[in-house]
């Protein structure tokens, strides 16, 4: 199963994944974890991408897709894959059709989360993310059991993104709006945008994902 998991900032695209490699055993290529891994580890890649993410502005296309290019060469993805956060805007799309059609490789669907902005400010606000794996947490819905640490084996500490302040998720919000949102269209005409109610229980919001993803 290969699809792309389409949502605005906090709409749950990372809660959701985790739950979906577990059950489907596919691979979760979230971009934006990629980039805060390379920021982490201090590569070139990091430092370029650094000032826009803070800023909760998009890091530049050509950026993304020399490093998406390089990401769908890895074997562990023969199972299929989740692209959480890309593409985001259109000249991203048309480069990854590019590069499925380069290898034989077609979508199965589009997941379209759909979560009013007011909750998404809720959501983001009071995420918090563990330094070590990057498993999230979110202090009133998803707390994690011992203040500040992760219930993973690893106990990493936990942390707020930079970009979850007030001024870049409001920034972060406006991006979505006007950047990413013509994509639902986009997969709209090619027939394969599911949308997806994102308001409720993680739980019952997994269980429409699955109603979709069960006829793949
Ligand atoms: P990225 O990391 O992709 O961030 P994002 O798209 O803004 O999405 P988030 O990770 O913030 O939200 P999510 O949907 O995963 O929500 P989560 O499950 O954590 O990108 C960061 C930056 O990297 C971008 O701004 C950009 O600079 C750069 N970037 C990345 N990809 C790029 C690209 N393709 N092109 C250019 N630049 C790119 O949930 C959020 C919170 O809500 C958590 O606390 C969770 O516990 C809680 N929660 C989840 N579900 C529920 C629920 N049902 N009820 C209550 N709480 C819930
Ligand atoms: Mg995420």
């Amino acid at each position: 199963m290969k699809l792309i998991f389409l949502g605005p900032p906090g709409a749950g695209k990372g809660t959701q994944s985790e739950r979906m490699c577990a059950d489907y055993g596919v691979v979760q290529l979230s971009t934006g974890d990629i980039l805060r891994a390379n920021r982490k580890a201090g590569t070139e890649l990091g430092q370029k991408a650094q000032k826009f993410m803070d800023a909760g502005e998009l890091v530049p296309d050509q950026i993304i897709i020399d490093m998406i290019k390089e990401e769908l060469k890895k074997p562990e993805l023969s199972k299929g894959y989740i692209l959480d956060g890309f593409p985001r805007t259109v000249p991203q799309a048309q480069a990854l059709d590019k590069l499925l059609e380069d290898m034989g490789q077609k979508l199965d669907t589009v997941l379209v989360l759909e979560v009013p902005n007011e909750e998404l400010v809720k959501r983001l606000t009071a995420r918090r993310v563990c330094r070590v794996c990057g498993k999230s947490y979110h202090l009133i819905f998803k707390p994690p059991l011992k203040e500040g640490i992760c219930d993973q084996p690893c106990g990493g500490e936990l942390y707020q993104r930079d970009d979850d302040k007030e001024g870049p998720i409001m920034n972060r919000l406006k991006v979505y709006e006007d950047q990413t949102f013509p994509l639902i269209d986009y997969y709209s005409s090619k027939n394969l945008a599911n949308k997806i109610h994102g308001l409720g229980e993680i739980g019952d919001i997994y269980s429409r994902i699955k109603t979709v993803l069960d006829k793949f």
